[in-house]
C-alpha cells in the first residue's frame, strides 16, 4: 500500500472520509497526538488498525464522536460532563450500546468516546458521518505521534492516508475517565486534571487508579522510546558527567537551559502544559540518534505535572 500524505484541504479532508467510509485508514490530528483511523462501526476496518499497529485485541480503541449526539448513540454518556469538557482531550469510559462492534471494545461491555478539539479531526468526523475509532498512531507500545512525519516513520505502507494539520497542540494523550466505576476514577492522567472533573462530579469525586490497572493500554512498558531512559531527581548532571567519561552516548533532557560537553541536550520547559508539547518531539528525536541512554530531569511532584510524570515513568521502566 502506498501511504498518501496530505494536507486537510476541503477536497482532500472528503476523500479521506470517502477512504474511512470504505473501509480504509485514514491518520489524522488531534489537539492530543495523531489517531489512526478506522470507521467504529465497520468491524473489518477496524481491525485492520491492530494489524496497522501490531497492537494486541485485547487492547480496547477510543472512539471519535463529533459531539454528544453522535456519542449517545454508541454509549451512555451524561450530557452535564460532555457540555463541560468537549470538544476537548477527556475521553469519557461508559457502558456500551449494541451498535460498538466487539473489537472496538475488545469484547468488553464499556467503551471510552472522546470529541477532538482540533479542527481538522472534527472536519473528517463531520465529512465521514460516522464515529472513527482511533488510537494514537504509533506501533504498540512505542512514543505517541505529533507530527505527520512521526506518523510515517512509525506506519509507512500500512495506512491509506496521513492528513498532515502541523504539530498536535497539547502533545500529551488525553485523560481517560472511567465513569462506570463508583466513585469514578482516572484510568490515564491528561491535560484535563482531577481537580477539574471532581468540581463537575460533585459529591461522588474521583476515587483512586486501582492497583491492577483496568485500562489494558496501562501496562509498565507503555509510551516507551528504545533507548534506555534514566529518571533523575535533580537535574541529573552528575549521572550525564560520569556516562560521558566512560565513554557513552548520552542524551540529556533538563529543566531550563543548561550546556553539557558532550553530551546532546533538550532543554524542556519549566511550564508543564508547555512541557507536554514538547515531550513527545524530544523522546523520538533523542531515540534516532543511537544514544546508550538519555538522561531526564524529573519534573516537580505536583497535580499540574501528573499526566508528564505519568508518562515519563512509564517512558524509563523496564517491565
Ligand atoms: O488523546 C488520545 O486519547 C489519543 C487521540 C488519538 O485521541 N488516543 C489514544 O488512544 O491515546 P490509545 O488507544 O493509544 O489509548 C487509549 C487508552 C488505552 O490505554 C486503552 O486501554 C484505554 O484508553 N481504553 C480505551 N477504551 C477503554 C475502555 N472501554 N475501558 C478501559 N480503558 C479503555
Ligand atoms: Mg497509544
Amino acid at each position: 500500500m502506498k501511504t498518501e500524505v496530505l494536507e486537510p484541504t476541503p477536497e482532500n479532508i472528503r476523500h479521506a472520509a470517502e477512504v474511512l467510509r470504505a473501509g480504509g485508514l485514514v491518520a489524522f490530528p488531534t489537539e492530543t497526538v495523531y489517531g489512526l483511523g478506522a470507521n467504529a462501526l465497520d468491524d473489518n476496518a477496524v481491525r485492520k488498525i491492530f494489524q496497522a499497529k501490531g497492537r494486541p485485541e485485547t487492547n480496547p480503541l477510543i472512539v471519535h464522536v463529533s459531539g454528544y449526539e453522535m456519542a449517545s448513540r454508541l454509549g451512555d454518556v451524561p450530557k452535564g460532563i460532555t457540555d463541560k469538557f468537549w470538544p476537548g482531550p477527556l475521553t469519557l469510559v461508559v457502558k456500551r450500546s449494541r451498535s460498538v462492534p466487539d473489537s472496538v471494545t475488545a469484547g468488553g461491555d464499556t467503551v471510552g468516546l472522546r470529541c477532538p478539539a482540533h479542527p481538522v479531526a472534527m472536519a473528517l468526523l463531520e465529512s465521514a458521518g460516522v464515529p472513527i475509532a482511533a488510537p494514537s498512531a504509533n506501533r504498540s507500545t512505542g512514543v505517541s505521534p505529533v507530527t505527520a512525519q512521526h506518523v510515517l516513520e512509525d506506519l509507512d505502507g500500512k495506512v491509506e492516508i496521513i492528513l498532515d494539520g502541523g504539530q498536535c497542540p497539547k502533545g500529551i494523550e488525553s485523560t481517560v475517565l472511567d465513569l462506570t466505576s463508583s466513585p469514578p476514577s482516572i484510568l490515564r492522567p491528561g491535560s484535563v486534571l482531577a481537580s477539574d472533573i471532581e468540581g463537575v462530579l460533585g459529591e461522588t469525586g474521583i476515587g483512586q487508579v486501582a492497583g491492577v490497572p483496568k485500562s489494558p493500554g496501562q501496562g509498565h512498558k507503555h509510551y516507551a522510546p528504545r533507548t534506555r531512559i534514566h529518571l533523575s531527581e535533580g537535574d541529573g548532571r552528575k549521572l550525564v558527567e560520569s556516562l560521558v567519561e566512560t565513554g557513552h552516548k548520552v542524551g540529556w533532557m533538563p529543566i531550563g537551559l543548561h550546556e553539557m560537553e558532550g553530551a546532546e541536550t533538550i532543554s524542556m520547559p519549566a511550564d508543564p502544559t508547555e512541557y507536554a508539547a514538547k515531550l513527545y518531539v524530544a523522546l523520538r528525536k533523542l531515540d534516532k540518534l543511537g544514544l546508550d541512554a538519555v538522561v531526564i530531569e524529573k519534573p516537580p511532584l505536583e497535580p499540574a505535572w501528573t499526566a508528564v510524570l505519568d508518562r515519563l515513568n512509564r517512558a524509563s521502566s523496564f517491565d
